[in-house]
């Protein structure tokens, strides 16, 4: 079973969408493995985009993410990272298309809500960046047996 890891970023957090964006997510079917408000640490965030050290929109993006609080997340389930991404939406919000949560929700492309890995590879630093092991939870997910 695929693992994600997912951030709803400052400006998700600041205007109350933490709710509306993880049912998003428990809509689809995909199963919450663990959960935390966090602020990010300056070394978290230039670990989490090392990929982009260097490019001029880097400073803008450290200082953003540490901003504030942000709603940190992993997520399992078959295809996860793409079908999450799917569901995000395209980085610029011009491109992301109604129905997508940035493309409901935002309207500034650096102020794009939320963060979703790439690749498997991205997912397993991202959550070993942010969630101690002990920090994810075991368990069924059995809807039948709870209605
Ligand atoms: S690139 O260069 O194509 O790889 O970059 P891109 O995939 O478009 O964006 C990578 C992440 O950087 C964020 N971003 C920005 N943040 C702040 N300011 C500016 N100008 C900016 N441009 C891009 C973008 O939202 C991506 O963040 P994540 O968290 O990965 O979605």
């Amino acid at each position: 079973m695929e693992r994600t890891y997912l951030m709803i970023k400052p400006d998700g957090v600041q205007r109350g969408l933490i709710g509306r964006i993880v049912a998003r997510f428990e809509d689809k079917g995909f199963k919450l493995v663990a959960a935390k408000l966090i602020t990010v640490t300056e070394e978290q965030a230039k670990i989490h985009y090392a990929e982009h050290e260097g490019k001029d929109f880097f400073p803008e993006l450290i200082s953003f993410i540490t901003s504030g609080p942000v709603f940190s997340m992993i997520w399992e389930g078959d295809d996860v990272i793409a079908l999450s991404r799917l569901l995000i939406g395209k980085t610029k919000v011009g491109e992301a298309l109604p129905g997508t949560i940035r493309g409901d929700f935002a309207s500034h492309t650096p102020l794009n809500l939320i963060h979703g890995s790439d690749s498997s590879e991205s997912a397993a630093k991202e959550i070993a960046n942010f969630f101690a092991p002990e920090e994810l939870n075991k368990y069924n997910k059995d809807i039948a047996a709870w209605i």
